[in-house]
C-alpha cells in the first residue's frame, strides 16, 4: 500500500516536472492567449518580450566624443572613410573592407587589407548602439576602435604620422580639419615630425618605433591628438548607419496600435508587415529557441560577450587560436586611447556613469572563446557569419545551433543557455523568415558614397 502511494506521487511529480518543462519551452501557450492581432496567437509573455525589442531608440550619447554629433566632423569622417590615400599601398580604405553595398562588410570570410586579417569584418550596421567594439571588445568607444585599423599590419598598414602629414599636406583636408577641431600642428620639420612614426611597443627596432621615440613627449601627444580627432570623425559618421523602420517593427506598432484599440481595425496593414511563417519563427525566436537571452533589446545584441562553442578555426597556415574576450580585456584596460585616459572627453572619468563599465571590468577564466553578440538588424545583409566568417549563409548559422556540433577544438567553457534546438528544416526557416524581417530601410546615397569635398 505504502509502495503503490509513493509510486503515484512519483508518477505525478514527474508528469507536473514535464508539463513545466513543456511551459517553458514557449510554444506550448499556458498563460493568457491574444489571438486578436495575428491569426497565429501570442501568449503574453512572448507579447512582452517581442515589444521589448522595438523600436529602436536614438543613438546613445558617448560623452568621451564631444564630436560624436557634430556634422562637419560627420562630414570629414565619411569623406576619409571612403579615402584610400593614407594606406600603405594607397588602395586600402575603411570602405574597402566596409562595403555599404555588402551590409557594411567585405563579404569574406578572412578580411583582407593590405594583407589577410586574423578576423571577419563585422557589419557596421547600428555600431553606434554598441558598448564594446571589435569581437574582442578590446575598445571601448567607437573612436578609440578606429584607431586600430590605421595602422594594423594588415589592414591599412598605416601609421599616425603618415595621417598627420596626409591631412597637412592637401589644402581642402587640412581645412576640413581645422573647421572642426582647430589648427593643426606645424610638421613641415620632418625631424621633429617624422614622415612615418608610431609607438610598436613590441618590436623596439620596428623603424616607425624607432622614430617615434626620437619625438618629443609634446609632438607625440599632438599627433596623438590629431590621430583621435580623426577616430572621432569616423565614429560621427558612423553613428549615422542605422538599421531601423525594419517590417519587424511596423508589425510591433501594429501590434502595439491592435491591443490599445481592442481590435485589429486599422491595424491589419502592419499586422501583415511580417508573414506568418515570419511570425512562427518569431515565437521560436523569443521562446524555445531562446535566442532572446542574448540577442536582445531593440538592437538584438545584449552588446556582451558569450562562448557559443563554435570553436576555433585554427590553422597554423592561416589563423591562430582565438581566444576572443580573455585578450580583449588586457588590451582595453591598458589602452590610451580608453574613456579613462588623456585623450577621452569624459572630465572626471572616476565618477563617470559611461566609463564605469570599464572602471569595473574584470577578467576570468570563462572569457576564453567569447565574443560580442552580434546585433541581427539587417542580418541578411552581411554574409558571411562569426568572427571567423565560417558560417556562409543564415541557414549555416542555423543549422549550427540546431546541433551545436563543430569539426574544430572549442576554446574554453561553450555557455550553459545555449541547448540545441533539434528543429525540422521548415522550423529553421521560420527562423530564418524573422530574421530576414528585420533588415531596415536602406540608407540614402548621401550617407553611403565619399561627399565631394571633406568640408561640409
Ligand atoms: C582590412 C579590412 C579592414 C579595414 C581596412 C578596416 N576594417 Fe574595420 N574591421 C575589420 C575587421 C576584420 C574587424 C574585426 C577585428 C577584430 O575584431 O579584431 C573590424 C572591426 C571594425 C569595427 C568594430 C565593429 C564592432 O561591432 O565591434 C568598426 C567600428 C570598424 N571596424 C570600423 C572601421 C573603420 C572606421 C575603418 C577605417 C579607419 C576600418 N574599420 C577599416 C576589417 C577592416
Ligand atoms: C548564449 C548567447 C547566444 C544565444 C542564445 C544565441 N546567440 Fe547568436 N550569437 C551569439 C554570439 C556571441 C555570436 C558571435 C559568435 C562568434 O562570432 O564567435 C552570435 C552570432 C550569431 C549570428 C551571426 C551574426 C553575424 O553578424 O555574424 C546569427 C545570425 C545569430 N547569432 C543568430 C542567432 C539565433 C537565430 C539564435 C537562436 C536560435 C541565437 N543566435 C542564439 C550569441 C548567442
Amino acid at each position: 500500500m505504502f509502495q503503490r502511494e509513493s509510486l503515484s506521487i512519483l508518477v505525478l511529480t514527474g508528469l507536473l516536472s514535464l508539463s513545466i518543462s513543456l511551459a517553458a519551452c514557449g510554444d506550448q501557450p499556458t498563460e493568457n492567449v491574444d489571438t486578436l492581432c495575428t491569426t497565429t496567437p501570442l501568449t503574453e509573455g512572448e507579447r512582452a518580450r517581442i515589444m521589448s525589442l522595438s523600436p529602436l531608440g536614438k543613438v546613445p550619447e558617448n560623452p568621451s566624443n564631444k564630436y560624436a554629433n557634430d556634422e562637419k566632423a560627420a562630414h570629414f569622417g565619411q569623406y576619409l572613410f571612403f579615402d584610400t590615400g593614407f594606406s600603405a599601398n594607397n588602395k586600402v580604405s575603411c570602405a574597402t573592407c566596409h562595403e555599404p553595398d555588402k551590409g557594411w562588410g567585405d563579404g569574406l570570410d578572412l578580411s583582407k587589407g593590405v594583407d589577410e586579417v586574423d578576423r571577419h569584418a563585422p557589419t557596421l550596421w547600428n555600431v553606434g548602439y554598441g558598448r564594446w567594439f571589435f569581437w574582442d571588445g578590446r575598445a571601448d568607444s567607437l573612436w578609440a576602435q578606429a584607431v586600430g585599423p590605421v595602422e594594423a599590419d594588415y589592414e591599412m598598414g598605416s601609421n599616425r604620422l603618415k595621417l598627420l602629414h596626409y591631412i597637412a599636406n592637401n589644402a581642402k583636408l587640412k581645412a576640413a580639419y581645422e573647421g572642426v577641431f582647430g589648427t593643426l600642428p606645424d610638421v613641415s620639420d620632418e625631424k621633429r615630425f617624422p614622415k612615418d612614426a608610431r609607438p610598436v611597443p613590441d618590436d623596439p627596432g620596428h623603424p616607425h618605433q624607432v622614430a617615434w621615440e626620437q619625438m618629443s613627449k609634446e609632438d607625440q601627444k599632438a599627433a596623438n591628438l590629431v590621430f583621435t580627432n580623426v577616430a572621432k570623425a569616423f565614429e560621427a559618421y558612423q553613428r549615422k548607419i542605422v538599421s531601423k523602420e525594419a517590417p519587424f517593427d511596423t508589425f510591433v506598432t501594429g501590434l502595439k496600435g491592435c491591443l490599445d484599440a481592442g481590435s485589429k481595425d486599422g491595424h491589419e496593414d502592419k499586422l501583415k508587415a511580417i508573414s506568418e511563417e515570419a511570425i512562427k519563427g518569431m515565437k521560436k525566436f523569443v521562446g524555445s529557441a531562446n535566442c532572446i537571452a542574448c540577442h536582445n533589446s531593440p538592437n538584438f545584441s545584449d552588446s556582451e560577450f558569450h562562448n557559443i562553442g563554435i570553436g576555433i578555426n585554427e590553422d597554423p597556415n592561416r589563423v591562430p587560436a582565438d581566444y576572443g574576450r580573455l585578450r580583449g580585456i588586457d588590451a582595453v584596460k591598458q589602452s590610451l586611447f580608453n574613456m579613462m585616459g588623456p585623450f577621452s572627453d569624459i572630465t572626471d572619468p572616476d565618477k563617470s556613469p559611461y566609463a564605469a563599465k570599464l572602471r569595473f571590468l574584470q577578467k576570468n577564466d570563462f572569457n576564453a572563446g567569447e565574443f560580442k553578440t552580434p546585433t541581427l538588424r539587417s542580418v541578411d545583409t552581411s554574409a558571411p557569419y562569426m568572427h571567423d566568417g565560417r558560417f556562409k549563409t543564415l541557414k549555416d548559422v542555423l543549422h549550427y545551433y540546431n546541433k551545436l556540433e563543430t569539426e574544430t577544438d572549442v576554446i574554453g567553457h561553450t555557455e550553459e543557455s545555449l541547448r540545441k534546438l533539434n528543429l525540422e528544416e521548415n522550423e529553421l526557416d521560420e527562423i530564418i523568415a524573422f530574421l530576414k524581417s528585420l533588415t531596415g530601410k536602406a540608407l540614402p546615397s548621401s550617407l553611403t558614397t565619399q561627399p565631394a569635398s571633406p568640408s561640409k
